[in-house]
């Protein structure tokens, strides 16, 4: 059997507090500013306004995560953050965390999902367009290490 799943093993769920070490881990091994810290992860785990989604094989390995954030009274939901653990790349995971996020986001009564991402982040970008969502603007500067952002928005149907 392949060690890494094939898009039909994975399975997408609500983290819980048992997640937090793989969630801080992946973290730190992705992304080398705008990190969420284990207390953010921690609150985000008991906030109405948050869910924070995991993937994983056979409900135990940890493949990936995606943040989803809502705002009360309003419909549109940001895909906060969005990362799976590189050795699970390019088989369907970040796929499987999008269409996750976006019925959580509906759950939540939301009509629009939108999110940012480094305008020089080329799988990211192409995934995202793949799945269906257009640009509508870009952000100098937008994060913490200078990097500009595009951002994305899709129309929840
Ligand atoms: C962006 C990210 C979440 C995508 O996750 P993923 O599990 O690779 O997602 P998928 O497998 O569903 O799709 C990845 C796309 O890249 C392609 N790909 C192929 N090999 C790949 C690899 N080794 N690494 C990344 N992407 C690869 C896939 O074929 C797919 O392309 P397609 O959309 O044209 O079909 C993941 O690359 C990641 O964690 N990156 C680092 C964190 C990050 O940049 N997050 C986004 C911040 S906005």
């Amino acid at each position: 059997m392949s060690p890494t799943p094939a898009t039909a093993a994975v399975r997408v769920r609500r983290a819980e507090l048992s997640d937090l070490d793989d969630l801080v881990a992946l973290e730190e091994a992705t992304f080398d500013s705008d990190r969420m810290s284990r207390t953010q992860y921690r609150r985000h785990l008991d906030s109405d306004t948050a869910r924070v989604l995991v993937a994983s094989a056979n409900r135990r390995r940890f493949l990936g995560t995606a943040v989803v954030l809502f705002r009360k009274g309003s419909s549109v939901a940001r895909l906060y953050s969005i990362a799976s653990k590189p050795e699970a790349r390019g088989k369907g995971v970040g796929s499987a965390l999008i269409e996750a996020a976006e019925a959580a986001a509906r759950q939540h009564r939301c009509r629009t999902l939108r999110l940012e991402v480094r305008t020089e982040n080329h799988n990211a970008v192409r995934l995202y367009e793949r799945l269906g969502y257009h640009r509508i603007g870009h952000h100098e500067h937008y994060y913490q290490d200078g990097s500009h952002a595009w951002r994305y928005e899709k129309a929840l149907a």
